[in-house]
């Protein structure tokens, strides 16, 4: 009794946080809640601060959708994290991803062919890179198909230089 009555006070702040004068909301009521989406992006930042991230890349990258972006994601995450300090998977992290030399991050066990190659990573490279892992970079252990929708690419490589260049 005494966890729902927290529970309920808590929530009754969070609406009072949002509009202080919405009713508050019923069960029955099948209406849609629009600020969902927007209270689970503001847990990492602000929508401003990813319009602007997003505004400040190159063509087409500046027009991506970023939440589309975040659920291409979700096919790299069970092997990549992607904050800062992040530990490594089964992939490693790619925090500061974008610049960096292929097969650089510490304590991370590559493959030869990754080893053996030689380039910086850039949008192009990623492009390319998650088309086809295995036709770009033969001989890689990612064991991944590949992201073949290029609409999907451009959202994902648009998600990744937002997120993994932030600083938290
Ligand atoms: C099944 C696990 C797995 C999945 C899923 C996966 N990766 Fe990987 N990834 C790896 C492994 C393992 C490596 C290292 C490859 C090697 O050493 O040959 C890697 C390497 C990378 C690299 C090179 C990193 C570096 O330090 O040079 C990038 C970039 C990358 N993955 C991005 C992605 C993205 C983006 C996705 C989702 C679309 C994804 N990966 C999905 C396992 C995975």
């Amino acid at each position: 009794m005494r966890r729902l009555l927290t529970a309920t006070a808590l929530l009754a702040l969070a609406a009072c946080g949002q509009q202080p004068s919405a009713p508050a909301p019923t069960t029955e009521a099948p209406t849609p809640a629009p600020a969902t989406t927007a209270a689970a992006t503001t847990e990492q930042r602000s929508a401003e601060d990813i319009a602007e991230a997003l505004a400040s890349l190159p063509a087409p990258y500046n027009a991506a959708d970023y939440e589309a972006g975040r659920r291409v994601f979700a096919q790299c995450r069970s092997c990549h994290t992607i904050e800062a300090g992040g530990p490594n998977r089964v992939g490693p992290n790619l925090h500061g991803l974008f610049g960096r030399d292929i097969g650089s991050v510490a304590g991370f066990n590559y493959s030869q062919a990754v080893q053996d190659a030689n380039f910086t990573w850039d949008a192009s490279h990623l492009n390319d890179w998650l088309s086809n892992p295995q036709t770009f970079l033969p001989g890689n252990r990612m064991a991944f198909a590949g992201v073949r929708d290029e609409t999907q690419r451009r959202d994902l490589i648009a998600y990744l230089k937002v997120e993994t260049s932030a600083d938290e």
